[in-house]
């Protein structure tokens, strides 16, 4: 195996000119360093990972760990962190925990026997935080949570605002004319999906509407739950004319379930899903969401690290909120009283057609 004392001897360097050139720790000259580099090039050297990690104490590795790479949402959180780690020279590894505490304990120690400089965790649900990480050492390895955290739990953060998200959204749904609005949560044990549910409280609060609890039911974040949950709000007497739903997997099984009772959206069912998806606008009707910046949701978090890396943030618990954005497609935009308006005036019986504003 060829070493540095290999690469110093045919360019007439010592052993620290070359662990210098190779690990960039000290100015080298560029007559010596084109030497070095030239020698490495003629021997193919491949510098050992494990020697540099054990001089430097850093692996330039960071452990990423969320509920499920194939849940369309995490594909570009995980892209934003990628990237930003990347360009600072560190690689990242992803583990899956499937939104279970013991697999996300398995990865956790699995990361910390690789000795990575850093974490990222989207946490799986949990009635509180877990004792691994409840006993977590950040001075030795920082966590930076993402999306979601466990109330109480030092460590620094970047969510999005899921209480604005869900009230702007709601909001929307009342002004369109809906009172009977059914919500689908994700796992509430959860504090992203307890904050979406407080959003969805505001509006009717600011709107002088009580809540009906019986259109409130509790998802897991998967479109099963969003197919089931929304069969049950179905099946009420004084069924909603309005669904929020507080994830895109739940979403789709909850267009599944209208599809298969053949309830037409928005004309008997408006809908606006949290979180968005490229193709929610390809659907008919097109889908109203508020759209995260999954990306950016990423980028922020791995930049928050890499600044504890290098000292650049020391101190607390550092928590960044980014903004959402309300997205309004055709799945509910449309105007209830003009309807009821409308039909009135026509003596149209039953229940209510939807017209269009714009049309
Ligand atoms: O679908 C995944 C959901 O879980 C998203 O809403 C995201 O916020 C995460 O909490």
């Amino acid at each position: 195996m060829i070493t540095i004392r290999d690469i110093a001897n045919l360019a007439l360097v010592s052993t620290a000119t070359v662990s210098h050139v190779v690990n960039s720790t000290a100015y080298v000259s560029p007559e010596l360093r084109k030497r070095v580099v030239a020698a490495i090039r003629d021997l193919r050297y491949q510098p050992s990972a494990l020697a540099r990690s054990l001089r430097t104490k850093q692996t330039k590795t960071v452990g990423m760990i969320i509920p499920d790479i194939t849940n369309p949402f995490f594909p570009q959180v995980v892209r934003g962190a990628e990237d930003l780690l990347l360009q600072e020279g560190y690689t990242l590894i992803v583990g899956n925990s499937d939104g279970e505490t013991r697999k996300e304990e398995g990865y956790y120690r699995t990361f910390c026997a690789k000795q990575v400089d850093g974490l990222l965790l989207v946490i799986a649900p949990a009635a509180r935080a877990p004792e691994y990480l409840r006993r977590h050492n950040l001075e030795a390895i920082p966590v930076v949570y993402i999306d979601r955290f466990h109330r109480g739990l030092r460590g620094d953060g970047v969510i999005v605002d899921n209480v604005g998200g869900s009230y702007q959204a709601v909001c929307h749904l009342l002004d369109c004319g809906h009172r009977r609005i059914g919500t689908i949560t994700g796992p509430l044990q959860l504090l992203n999906a307890r904050m979406r549910l407080e959003g969805y409280r505001r509006a009717f609060v600011q709107h002088h509407l009580n809540v009906d609890s019986n259109l409130i039911r509790e998802g897991r974040f998967d479109s099963q739950s969003g197919y089931d949950q929304t069969k049950g709000l179905l099946g009420l007497r004084d069924r909603p004319t309005a669904l929020f739903v507080c994830n895109a997997l739940m979403t789709i099984g909850s267009l599944r379930a209208l599809t298969d009772s053949g309830v037409r959206c928005p004309e008997e069912m408006a809908l606006v899903s949290f979180d968005d998806l490229e193709w929610f606008d390809l659907l008919r009707p097109s889908i109203s969401a508020v759209a995260q910046p999954a990306y950016d949701l990423g980028a922020k978090a791995a930049e928050i690290l890499v600044k504890r890396f290098s000292g650049r943030l020391t101190g607390g618990s550092h928590r960044k909120v980014l903004e959402t954005k309300l997205v309004v497609r055709d799945s509910s935009n449309w105007h209830r009283e003009a309807d009821v308006e409308h039909n009135r005036l026509r003596g149209r019986p039953g229940s209510p057609q939807w017209s269009n504003p714009q049309s």
